[in-house]
């Protein structure tokens, strides 16, 4: 079987309505949200298995043992994607599938999964974009104290070695981490996410080893993988904005993109940790002693592409009176900040701003400036939308349909924002819908749909929704309707 390659062919300057050539139409899922077979072919529990069964923390305790049972009916899924047009499909790899205790040798059976996951693909002419790590962290290296030791950093390169050897002769996209943020600051500080810890310094510290974790990763997969392999990691950059040009306003958004975004950004993309991070959260950790010699050459280990997450803003202010301090952009509810050192930050909600079924305000204009951003702070580097897409309450009608007239309205908004970053001469290569299809929403376990396709969870039966027949017609078009 030949790879398919990523196209590296120069990128045109866009027709109006137009996207560039070799621009790839995707849509994304992730191993844990769909997969399900918790238990089969020597798969051993992860982090968000253990979370999903401590009651309280995942609402109805729901877990991911039977997802939308990907693992089982991938063929068929892959069919569906085939009939809709997608050109890619962004998945992630379950490390406790591969390499279940974290540690020592593979899994065969597990990897085979991945392997024919991925000949259906190309067989289907679907690019596969894997994703090394999205958050189910083998539960034994948590046991071992999780991405607060650097250890882990040691163990994902092995295991990062583990997946582009098994896989590289025939996945041309790599992407190491999705949204280290959630993993730092919603696992280890406001632990509404898996494992579920509340303490500050150790999501600092979990920071930290997961950039090394994705340097040496990097470093492998340059070392394993063919030359013309793209290799990326997927951010989930906030767009923040200060509630008023008060100067204390502006600081808080100032401290917000230091500990949600330069944290990352610094050391990947320009090998060093912003001084004002260093000095907002010096009472958590000692950077000096946290970052080790070497540690920043190995994060800031170049990359092809970087990959961004939008859905939402970030509106923040200093501390008012009934204003939320410990609400992100996401994920659920906890009396903890997710946001180390940034803990008297007040977060808002956009006021007049349509909001979707996650109460995120919707605002396309988000993801124009974030991207214009990132082509102004980090020009020459590729783009890639790995994520965008909303949850609405989508229902069966008695025909058999799902119309969902505001995810389409969202979509539309949102690929207009590309389309004008691209006119505008952002260099963005790709977007990726969140989701192909319904799936474990993490904290909110089944109660929120993002999918284009709907998943009947009784019987497992897929529907494309409104959206995804709208989204095939923009991937056949190569432009928005009119
Ligand atoms: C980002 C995460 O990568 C994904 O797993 C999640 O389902 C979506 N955001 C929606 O919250």
């Amino acid at each position: 079987m030949t790879a398919v390659r990523p196209d590296t062919t120069p990128q045109q300057a866009p027709e109006a309505t137009d996207f560039p050539t070799g621009f790839l139409w995707g849509a994304a899922t992730a191993s844990y949200q769909v997969e399900g077979a918790a238990a089969e072919d020597g798969r051993t529990p992860s982090i968000w298995d253990t979370f999903s069964r401590t009651p309280g923390k995942v609402r109805n305790g729901d877990t991911g043992d039977i997802a939308a049972d990907h693992y089982h009916r991938y063929r068929d899924d892959v069919a569906l994607m085939k009939r809709l047009g997608l050109k890619a499909y962004r998945f992630s790899v379950s490390w406790s599938r591969v390499q279940p205790t974290g540690r020592g040798p593979a899994v065969e059976r597990g990897l085979d999964f991945y392997r024919k996951l991925v000949d259906e693909l190309l067989d289907a002419g679907i690019m596969p974009v894997a994703t090394l790590y999205h958050w189910d962290l083998p539960q034994e290296l948590e046991d071992a104290g999780g991405w607060p030791e650097r250890a882990t950093a040691d163990r994902f390169a092995d295991y990062a070695a583990i997946v582009s050897g098994a896989l590289g002769d025939r996945v041309g996209m790599w992407t190491t981490l999705n949204e280290p943020w959630c993993s730092a600051y919603l696992g280890y500080g406001s632990g509404v996410h898996a494992p579920g810890r509340t303490e500050p310094a150790a999501a600092l510290q979990a920071a930290h080893h997961l950039n090394l974790a994705h340097g040496r990763a990097i470093e492998v997969l340059r070392a394993q993988l063919p030359a013309a392999a793209q290799t990326s990691v997927t951010l989930n950059l906030h767009q923040v904005r200060p509630l008023t040009d008060s100067a204390a306003d502006v600081d808080a958004a100032r401290r917000i993109d230091a500990v949600g975004n330069r944290v990352f950004t610094g050391p990947m993309l320009r090998g060093e940790y912003p001084e004002d991070l260093i000095a907002d959260t010096s009472h958590l950790v000692d950077w000096s002693k946290l970052v080790k010699d070497g540690d920043l050459a190995a994060i800031s280990r170049p990359v092809d592409a970087l990959g961004i997450n939008y859905y939402t803003p970030t509106l923040v202010s200093t501390p008012v009176e009934g204003a939320d301090y410990a609400r992100s952009d996401a994920h659920g509810a906890s009396d903890h900040s997710p946001w180390p050192g940034s803990e008297h930050v007040a977060f808002h909600l956009a006021e007049g701003k349509p909001r979707t079924a996650m109460d995120w305000s919707i605002d396309p204009d988000g993801l124009y400036n974030l991207l214009m951003d990132v082509h102004r702070d980090h020009p020459g580097l590729p783009l890639m939308v790995t994520e965008n897409g909303a949850a609405f309450d989508d229902y069966v009608s008695p025909e058999g349909k799902v119309e969902d007239p505001e995810r389409i309205a969202y979509l539309h908004g949102h690929l207009d924002a590309v389309r004008r970053a691209v006119a505008d001469g952002a260099d963005v290569r790709g977007y990726f819908l969140w989701s192909l299809m319904d799936n474990f929403e993490w904290a909110y376990g089944y109660s929120k749909r993002f999918g284009a396709v709907y998943v009947d969870y009784a019987s497992q039966r897929r529907i494309p929704k409104a959206s995804a027949h709208w989204y095939s017609d923009v991937i056949r078009r190569h432009a928005l309707p009119p």
